[in-house]
């Protein structure tokens, strides 16, 4: 019954196409659209289902999807058809990958492009390159304040050079990854522009209010996402005299999505990106897409709808390419962003671990891993065709987003607790080695976010100045071992440009006014050729890191156990400064690994009775994977030193592949 009524509706919008579409020969598009028509019709008339224009509407999108699928080329449509029948190639171990600032890391693309053997140099095959699109000179977000987007802006180079390099990236078998701002436009895009002028069709494309009647009715339940720089979530625009909806910075105009010209606008670039050569698209802000009256306007169910959408549109145009869910809020609504009730990813495949990442720098400040144990253990099961993004450090600042009842549950209070995760980092403690400064701190809610780069946050930069070679060690171990986690975890670590090779805290943004006041600046580095040259001088920090993640790296790859199968078991450790996990590939059961990480600065006993009683991990038989030897082992415990890890294998069943 569904079938035939979705049969008939699909017909009635092929009969409305434009006559240039109707007359391509383009097989695999239909195919995949009578596929997926009736999940994208339902949920797209779920949503704009109530207008008058429904059907047109419902025609321009199914116009879009083909439009684009026509430009896509032979070489994106063979790796489509290939990935479609490989459909779990993103599980792998093979894949690690590294977010950098394109104009940090080597001026613009070209810069890039001949700086990509480091990258290779080091194991990297996913490339994250940050916004490039044209927006405001001054303050921009780092970019994510977008106003063209379909267009690079010149100080990064061209359109054909970002093709270029995709190219390029896809001949070494390396993804790219880029970012789709779906939530917002700068206020000098286009649209906005419109608006501005007076036009009614793009003033929809906002929310404006001539009053502050709707506006204060908003504020009653929504939090504020930059307090301290943008306070309040509307703009007074004065050439317009509304006011606007700017949940982020002023100048960054949340798009209106019940407007289904909006949706179509978002999915026309999403995929125009796809075809510029993104394996990966990085979706910015999905919680955000969504506004009621009355909630957080963060997570509503229309969000999620919105993403199902999406999802199934570039099934049916770029089945290939994937999409990486940026929702830093509360683990179990994370989740929900691969989808909900399902095997396969519906919405994103792959997800930042916010949690994981928060939990990390929980356990480097208390040096246990209570909380890290509680955290990971509470985090609801992931679809099997999904996996997350394990990373440190990124762009952005380390929000303390735990969960209160697992705050609870290991003993602490919470917002005692964040207080001192927040005076650890940012310095209001002599003997803490951690360089961080506060960001979006709340006076209203005594919230606050922690800035910095790892390696400052880790230590080093305080270690250096002592010149105190214990200390020196000590942060150099725990940034490898932070690393060795989200390694090993399950899910596709993405490692943050600069840290490979320690890269201190840089306090040049405060010199340029339209960075000042971000401290995310201070982690946004510009990176230094001459010391990235240290690596390869024996014994230097450089070298230490750069070389440990290389090794790291390609360990990772050679140990099936790593691809992500929800192949993970939390161990339960008598040992509260430990933090242990089992890896074990679903086809090669007798290969598990076992990570266990020391968070301590003393070295930690954990016993291996359990394990051995299941007839795994036998003594005199274990290998450590990363360091090539034998563990420690004492009293017939194993011995972990201070702020390291090992990733051991029982040679005696199997070893490494
Ligand atoms: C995302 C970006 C962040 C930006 C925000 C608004 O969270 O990662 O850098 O400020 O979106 O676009």
């Amino acid at each position: 019954m569904y079938e035939q009524v979705s049969h008939s509706l699909l017909n009635d919008i092929l009969d409305q196409l434009k006559p240039e579409i109707r007359e391509r020969n383009i097989r695999h598009f239909y195919t995949r659209l009578g596929a997926n028509f009736y999940a994208i019709h339902s949920t797209f008339h779920y949503l704009y289902g109530q207008r008058d224009d429904f059907q047109e509407k419902a025609v321009r999108l199914v116009e879009v999807l083909a439009s684009q699928y026509i430009r896509r080329s032979q070489t994106r449509r063979e790796l489509d058809s290939a990935r479609e029948r490989d459909h779990n190639w993103f599980l792998s171990q093979e894949w690690v990958g590294m977010a950098v600032y394109t104009d940090g890391f080597a001026g613009n693309i070209e810069g890039l492009r001949e700086h990509l053997p480091y990258v290779q140099e080091l194991g990297v095959n996913m490339l994250h390159l940050m916004p490039m699109l044209k927006c405001p000179v001054g303050a921009s977000d780092g970019g994510y304040a977008v106003s063209d987007f379909r267009d690079i802006d010149a100080r990064f180079g061209t359109l054909d050079q970002l093709r270029d390099l995709s190219e390029h990236l896809r001949k070494r078998n390396m993804l790219l990854t880029l970012d789709v701002v779906v939530n917002h436009t700068s206020d000098e895009h286009e649209w906005a522009q419109k608006a501005r002028a007076g036009e009614a069709r793009y003033q929809d494309y906002f929310y404006m209010f001539d009053t502050r009647e709707v506006p204060d009715m908003f504020e009653e339940t929504m939090p504020e996402v930059f307090p301290e720089t943008a306070p309040g979530n509307f703009t007074w625009d004065p050439i317009m005299g509304k006011w606007v909806m700017t949940v982020f910075n002023n100048y960054q105009w949340d798009l209106n999505y019940s407007n289904p010209d909006v949706f179509i606008e978002m999915v026309d670039i999403i995929l125009f990106w796809a075809n510029q050569g993104a394996d990966i698209v990085r979706l910015d802000a999905v919680a955000f897409l969504w506004k009621k009256i009355g909630t957080t306007c963060q997570n509503e169910r229309e969000a999620h709808l919105l993403l199902q959408l999406m999802k199934d549109c570039c099934q049916v145009t770029a089945p290939g390419v994937l999409f990486i869910a940026e929702a830093i809020v509360a683990p179990v609504e994370i989740i929900k962003y691969f989808g909900e009730d399902a095997v396969i990813a519906k919405e994103c495949e792959i997800a930042y671990n916010a949690a994981l990442m928060a939990l990390l720098w929980d356990a480097v400040a208390t040096a246990n891993a209570k909380l890290l144990n509680q955290g990971t253990r509470s985090l609801p099961g992931k679809l099997d065709r999904a996996t997350w993004l394990n990373y440190i450090r990124c762009h952005d600042d380390i929000g303390l987003g735990f969960d209160d009842a697992d705050v609870f549950a290991v003993g602490y209070e919470p917002a005692p607790h964040r207080r001192f995760l927040l005076d650890y980092y940012t310095g209001a403690y002599d003997s803490s080695p951690a360089r961080g400064k506060p960001f979006g701190r709340n006076e209203k809610t005594g919230d606050a976010r922690i800035s910095g780069s790892l390696a400052s946050l880790a230590g080093l930069e305080a270690a250096l100045d002592s010149g105190d070679p214990l200390q020196i060690d000590r942060a150099v171990d725990l940034v490898l071992t932070l690393h060795s986690l989200i390694m090993s975890f399950g899910g596709i670590p993405l490692l943050y440009y600069g840290d490979e090779i320690g890269t201190l805290n840089d306090a040049s943004y405060l010199e340029d006014v339209s960075k000042a006041n971000d401290s995310r600046w201070m982690h946004r580095p510009r990176i230094d050729w001459l010391k990235a040259e240290q690596r390869h001088n024996h014994g230097s920090v450089e070298q230490r890191l750069f070389q440990g993640l290389k090794k790291m790296i390609a360990v990772r790859k050679a140990t099936p156990a790593f691809a992500d199968f929800n192949n993970r078991e939390l161990l339960t450790v008598d040992n509260p400064h430990l933090f242990a996990f089992l890896r074990t590939h679903p086809d090669w059961p007798r290969e598990s690994v076992l990570v266990v990480a020391n968070f301590d600065l003393h070295p930690q006993h954990m016993a291996m009775a359990d394990l051995s009683n299941r007839g795994l991990f036998q003594y005199g038989q274990l290998l450590d994977l990363y360091s090539g030897g034998s563990p420690a082992i004492f009293k017939d415990e194993l011995v972990i030193p201070p702020r390291r890890f090992y990733w051991l294998t029982d040679q005696g069943r199997g070893g490494l592949r």
